[in-house]
């Protein structure tokens, strides 16, 4: 299917924010969406993906992002669905990118639930949850059913974080990676790679530095080739399709992490 772009990129927020909206999945049961590229992002601060699922009464709301990132995000979702449906969170690991924006989440959703690692609870608490009630996903991974849609939380530890998880979608072929897949780039960058050996040079430092073991790399590399995956989508830089989801997987099975440049 050809990704939309929607007209809620074009329209500036009422907090002057404007973030870049794909549709990137659309059956009868439910929607993906991506939201990112943050033009006002001081340079400073990595640019994040941030990724939606809709369904008929239901919405999972994925690395949601920083603190910075909230107003735009919230004025952002707003134009797409009413804000009481996102009834879930999910947070893939304990870092201020993905979940720094929880204190504000909780006052706006009071009815939500965050799926996160068991492991982090202790630590992601401390960006304010007062309301929202805390799902640890146990280690080895468990589902999630939003209406008839069934979503899979895929582990993904030390990938790059000890405690860490992919949301898998096998009806939309969708894997939300996280981490895996990163690349560092400019604001302004598209939204989908388009050429991977050109893309190799913006993701390879951030592998080798962040992915401390090769062991838990491999293991997750076998574990997602089993997988039907027609789209995968990290939070920063951009989505693989097709052949560039299996292009991404050997270039990561062959290369060398845990390593400190010098
Ligand atoms: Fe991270
Ligand atoms: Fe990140």
């Amino acid at each position: 299917m050809p990704y939309k772009k929607l007209a809620t990129a074009s329209i500036k927020s009422t907090t002057g924010i404007i973030m870049q909206t794909y549709k990137i999945f659309e059956n009868s049961s439910h929607k993906w969406y991506v939201i990112g590229r943050d033009p006002d992002k001081p340079e400073s601060i990595i640019d994040t993906n941030q990724y939606l699922v809709v369904t008929k009464n239901n919405s999972l709301l994925m690395d949601p992002g920083g603190i910075e990132l909230f107003a735009g995000m919230l004025a952002t979702i707003i134009k797409l669905i009413p804000v009481e449906q996102i009834s879930h969170i999910f947070a893939s690991h304990q870092d201020p990118d993905i979940i720094s924006s929880l204190g504000l989440w909780d006052q706006a959703l009071p009815d939500a639930t965050l799926h996160s690692p068991w492991i982090w609870e202790g630590f992601i608490r401390h960006f304010g949850m007062e309301n929202i009630q805390y799902d640890p996903i146990p280690d080895k991974g468990s589902d999630l059913k939003l209406d008839h849609v069934n979503l899979q939380f895929f582990p993904a530890h030390y990938l790059h974080s000890s405690g860490n998880f992919n949301v898998y979608d096998p009806e939309a072929k969708i894997l939300m990676s996280g981490d895996i897949g990163a690349a560092i780039e400019a604001v302004d960058s598209p939204m989908f790679v388009d050429n991977f050996d050109a893309h190799i040079p913006k993701m390879k430092m951030f592998h080798q530095r962040w992915m401390p073991s090769n062991e838990a790399k491999n293991d997750w590399v076998n574990r997602a080739r089993a997988l039907d995956i027609e789209m995968m989508c990290p939070q920063h830089g951009r989505i693989f399709k097709g052949d560039d989801v299996k292009r991404f997987l050997d270039w990561f099975e062959a290369l060398p992490v845990g390593i400190l440049q010098k």
